[in-house]
């Protein structure tokens, strides 16, 4: 046991055992069956989140897989030793228990893949790595130790993420830094998030991103105690903890207005991205021009869910980051739905094994659906992510000659966001132009380099 752990209340005194602390054991149960990535627990003191991973954290993990080697490239491209920072403050295992890539695998691998590269996609990437839980943690150590290449700079501390944000932010000193914050429960408080955006950095522009979990169950349950006539101390303690997390008690008015806790948790997480921006950008250092931006991305768990079961909300400073979270998204939301389509005819087979019957009642309509039905969807799906964004585009230029691709995202795409990428906006682009509206894109341009301007 290190000093450090010897000091760390949430330690037991032997170093052995798991227990969360009671402030941690709500908060995980708040998250609850957060991703539903409650799995079957295989023996005690064993976290059910990660036996085997569910779909909502295929779709978080493919995000971050696509998306941090573009922060990287953009980010490093023009530091002087290409040196950039991950830190993932609530780092898990590392691994599933079936020996799927949690975070810190996932960012391991990149860090492989560009330390040992040549030329323009050479990156330094030094990582630290948070973990509350005694055992994640030393499994994090071990699988960190196992994977990362010699000559990575990393760290795997042990101990709540609030406790070690100091260390975090000298970490990165002046290096670009993107922090991935995923708790199982309501996360970091409003202050926590402002100041990591709001880091004094020396050199060109903003370069700190933050890509944070907003837990749907979490925040629907605490929300929900604000309906109860005489809370208990604990829910007390969370009511104050809200917020703490959502930056004042403006978020209890839209709770009670709302039907239902869903519908509650979207406008929360959309105000509190709101707020987190304007606060910001509000006392923005002088000389630094950018503007901190927010995207929303919703995440869900199977098709049938129509409340999302935990939103990722990514801040940048970027002009392009919102593009290319959205690009990310998209690839996401595609590996998302063939991941569940293959779960629902593994699930199907399964069940046909066992009864020697074919499964045609049980389920529901959309998973029961062949490999050619699920490509023909898709097809579908495809065209009428076109048309919505044709439409948009034709909209829109009736009252603006020019629409820029980039900053004009949210609205050209509107509800395909996230959905829908670059391919999509082309096809869409392209029949405009040849209606004669707009007029043609440049081939030989990046797209959201461009602008659309009605003919
Ligand atoms: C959702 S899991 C993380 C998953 C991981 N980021 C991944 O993608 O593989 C949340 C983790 O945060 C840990 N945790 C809970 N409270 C924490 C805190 N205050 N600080 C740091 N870690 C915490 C939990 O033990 C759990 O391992």
């Amino acid at each position: 046991m290190t000093d450090d752990e010897r000091n760390d209340p949430s330690i037991a005194a032997d170093g052995t055992n798991d227990d969360l602390t009671a402030e941690e054991l709500a908060d995980y149960q708040l998250g609850g069956e957060t991703g539903g990535e409650i799995g079957t627990e295989t023996g005690p003191g064993c976290d059910p989140f990660f036996v085997s991973k569910k779909s909502a954290a295929v779709f978080k993990h493919s995000l971050l897989k696509s998306y941090f080697p573009k922060f990287a490239g953009k980010a490093g491209s023009t530091e002087v030793d290409k040196r950039l920072v991950y830190v993932d403050t609530h780092a898990g295992p590392g691994e599933y228990e079936d020996g799927t890539p949690g975070s810190p695998l996932l960012i391991a691998k990149n860090v492989t893949g560009m330390l040992g590269a040549s030329g323009a996609a050479h990156r330094d990437i030094a990582c630290m790595f948070v973990e509350a839980r005694r055992s994640h943690h030393q499994h994090l150590k071990a699988v960190l130790t196992q994977n990362m290449p010699p000559e990575a700079r990393w760290q795997a501390r042990h101990g709540k993420a609030s406790k070690h944000l100091d260390e975090a932010l000298a970490f990165a000193g002046d290096a670009p830094l993107f922090m991935f914050i995923d708790p199982y429960g309501l996360g970091p408080t409003f202050d926590e998030v402002v100041r990591v955006l709001k880091r004094p950095r020396a050199g060109r522009g903003s370069k700190t991103e933050i890509l944070l979990n907003f837990i749907s169950m979490a925040f629907s349950r605490a929300g929900g105690f604000l309906n109860t006539d005489q809370p208990t101390a604990q829910q007390a303690t969370t009511l104050d903890r809200l917020d703490l997390v959502l930056g004042g008690a403006w978020w209890r008015d839209v709770y009670l207005a709302a039907s239902t806790g869903g519908q509650a948790v979207s406008k929360l997480v959309s105000e509190y991205a709101r707020l987190v921006c304007e606060a910001v950008n509000k006392r923005a250092q002088p000389g630094t021009p950018q503007r901190c931006e927010a995207t929303l991305i919703p995440v869900w768990n199977t098709l049938e869910q129509d409340t999302p079961v935990y939103w990722l909300v990514h801040f940048t400073f970027h002009p392009q980051g919102k593009w290319c979270i959205a690009e990310a998204a998209a690839k996401a939301n595609s590996t998302w739905r063939q991941a569940n389509h293959q779960l629902a005819l593994t699930k199907r087979l399964a069940r046909e094994a066992d009864t020697g019957q074919e499964d045609l009642f049980s389920g529901t309509l959309v998973p029961q659906i062949t490999e050619e039905e699920h490509s023909r969807a898709e097809e579908e799906l495809q065209k009428r992510w076109i048309a919505t964004i044709t439409e948009n585009i034709k909209r829109l230029t009736q009252t603006r000659p020019r629409l820029d691709v980039c900053r004009d995202m949210d609205v050209i795409f509107g509800t395909t966001l996230g959905l829908a990428d670059g391919k999509h906006l082309r096809r869409a682009w392209d029949q405009l132009a040849q209606q004669g509206l707009v007029e043609r894109r440049e081939t030989s341009k990046p797209i959201e380099k461009q602008s659309i301007r009605r003919v």
